[in-house]
């Protein structure tokens, strides 16, 4: 068996596809400034093309796939994205970041399909809030689809959350109560800098140390371990069944364990979230899938990947492009 291995002798396992740049949502700490621009359809890379380079990837030592989007829900042929993906081979590790919305719907189909993991991302348990922040988005349709996601019993379901001073980050408690309700696991996250339209990132930051005393004001939390494919630290919530999460790109940086690569919905491997540049497999893909030179192609997306990013928390530090076209 095969393992990719970069120059820095990290292990990379774990492909992130971003399957399609568009979204059901407006999150306001998610769409950019000036708007986003789409790629147009024929851009995208088709469920042909996609699975010729998972396949490419598997062999090399990619074994956990998550599906991205923007929404990846949006995209017609999800269900039978995911299934092919996973009939690559029995021990592939497939997941899915989703804003929830549509879940209710999907849900028992993707399951079916394959898919093992969900993540979904809800920033607020109060509607009216809900709907400010995501601007059009219905929390009834998120809390829905979440409790049909546990009647089917997906393996595991997290939920992301967002943590922004002024914004949320006073229902931290009221989340660690939701994932104690439901078992589901809460993974709060550091606010990262991007070009949206929120302002005074400094000001909005939260540390994932600050939120673990607030949490820990009210809960003992215990650490624990959580499979899963990220860096977050993880606690169970004591006397309970449920399980919280920090990931802290910003105050805690974790490049030195990063294990990713991304695949855009218009065909570039992304080697890192704040790389300015990429390796396009796209036009490989449409000559005709040719195993070798899209290996070539994994090899220099891997070689390319940085050592870490130079992030700084600063007030207007804007320093990705939106996450919709990359997959958060
Ligand atoms: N900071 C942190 N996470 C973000 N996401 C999008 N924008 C940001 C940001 N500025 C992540 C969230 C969301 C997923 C779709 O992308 O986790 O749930
Ligand atoms: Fe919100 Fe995710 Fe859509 Fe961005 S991609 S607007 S974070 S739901």
């Amino acid at each position: 068996m095969k393992i990719l291995i970069d120059k820095y002798g990290r292990k990379i396992d774990y492909l992130r596809i971003s399957v399609t740049d568009r979204c059901n949502l407006r999150c306001i700490y998610c769409i950019p400034k000036c708007g986003v621009l789409q790629a147009v359809e024929e851009e995208m890379l088709n469920i042909k093309e996609i699975v010729s380079f998972v396949k490419v990837a598997f062999s090399n030592g990619i074994r956990k796939i998550k599906i991205t989007g923007g929404e990846p829900l949006l995209r017609k042929d999800i269900v039978e994205l995911v299934s092919c993906i996973a009939e690559i081979d029995s021990i592939m590790d497939i997941s899915m970041t989703t804003n929830g919305v549509l879940i209710k719907k999907f849900a028992s189909e993707l399951k079916k399909a394959g898919l093992k993991r969900l993540n979904i991302s809800l920033d607020s348990l109060c509607s009216d809030k809900y709907k400010k922040i995501t601007k059009n988005g219905n929390l009834e349709d998120v809390v829905m689809g979440i409790e049909r996601a546990m009647e089917l019993e997906f393996s595991q379901i997290k939920l992301n959350t967002v943590i922004i001073r002024g914004i949320n980050f006073d229902e931290m408690l009221d989340f660690v109560q939701y994932s104690v309700k439901t078992g589901t696991i809460v993974k709060f996250i550091e606010y990262m800098p991007s070009k949206n339209s929120l302002g005074g990132y400094a000001k909005k930051f939260v540390s994932a140390d600050e939120m673990r005393l607030i949490c820990n004001e009210k809960f003992s939390l215990l650490p624990t371990v959580v499979d899963g494919n990220g860096p977050a630290k993880y606690y169970s919530v004591y006397g309970t069944n449920g399980t919280i999460g920090f990931v802290s790109p910003l105050s805690c940086k974790f490049c030195s364990d990063c294990n990713r690569i991304r695949l855009t919905s218009d065909g570039r491997l992304v080697s890192c979230l704040y790389a300015h540049d990429w390796v396009d497999i796209k036009n490989s893909l449409r000559k005709g899938p040719d195993i070798d030179e899209l290996t070539k192609l994994l090899f220099r997306a891997i070689v390319s990947k940085p050592a870490n990013h130079s992030l700084i928390v600063q007030d207007n530090q804007m320093e990705f492009c939106s996450m919709m076209r990359i997959g958060g």
